[in-house]
C-alpha cells in the first residue's frame, strides 16, 4: 500500500489511520520503520504513540533505545537502533522481554533477524517536499491489515 504525504501533518494522519486499522490485542505486533535520516520515522511514531492514547511528550529513543508506554489496552516500545552495531547488542536491550507488547522500531536494518518476527514495515521515502510511505505486511495478520486498509481507503 502506497500513500502521497505532502507534510508532516499527513504523516500524522497515517499514523491515525494505521493506528485505527490494528487490533485491540496489540500484544507481540511489531512495526518497522525505514527511511534515511529526516525521513520522518519519528513523526510517524509519535503521532501513533499519541493516536494510542499517550498525552505527553515522546523523547527520542535514540540514546536510550528503548522507550517504553504503558497505555490502557497494551505498552508500546518505541525503540530505534541507529545506534546498535551489531545484532548482538539486541540482547543488551533486552528485546526478548519486549515479548508482550507493541514494538515500533526505527533502523530496523541494523538487526536483519527482526524482519522474520516482524508483521509491518512502513518505508518513507523523499519526494519532493514531501514523503511518500509504502506499508508491507511481513506476517499473514500483517498482510490481513494492510488489505484492509486499501479497503477502506479505496
Ligand atoms: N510528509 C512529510 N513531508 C514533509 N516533511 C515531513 C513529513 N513528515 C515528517 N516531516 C518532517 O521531517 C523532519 C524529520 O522527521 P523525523 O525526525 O520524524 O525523521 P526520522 O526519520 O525520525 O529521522 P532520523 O533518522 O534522524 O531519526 C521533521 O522536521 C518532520 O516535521
Ligand atoms: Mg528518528
Amino acid at each position: 500500500m502506497r500513500a502521497a504525504l505532502a507534510d508532516e501533518a499527513a504523516t500524522i494522519e497515517f499514523a491515525r489511520q494505521i493506528w485505527r486499522a490494528l487490533p485491540e490485542a496489540l500484544d507481540g505486533w511489531t512495526l518497522l520503520l525505514r527511511g534515511e535520516l529526516g525521513a520522518g520515522k519519528s513523526t510517524f511514531a509519535r503521532a501513533l504513540i499519541h493516536a494510542a492514547g499517550h498525552t505527553g511528550a515522546v523523547p527520542s529513543p535514540t540514546y536510550t533505545l528503548v522507550e517504553p508506554y504503558e497505555l490502557s489496552g497494551t505498552t508500546i516500545y518505541h525503540v530505534d537502533l541507529y545506534r546498535i552495531a551489531d545484532e548482538e547488542e539486541l540482547r543488551y536491550l533486552g528485546w526478548k522481554e519486549l515479548d508482550h507488547g507493541f514494538r515500533l522500531v526505527e533502523w530496523p536494518e541494523r538487526a536483519p533477524g527482526l524482519m522474520q518476527a516482524a508483521d509491518l514495515e512502513l518505508t518513507l521515502s523523499y519526494d519532493g517536499d514531501g514523503r511518500t510511505a509504502e506499508l508491507a505486511g511481513l506476517s499473514e495478520r500483517g498482510r490481513a491489515l494492510v488489505r484492509a486498509l486499501c479497503k477502506t481507503d479505496s
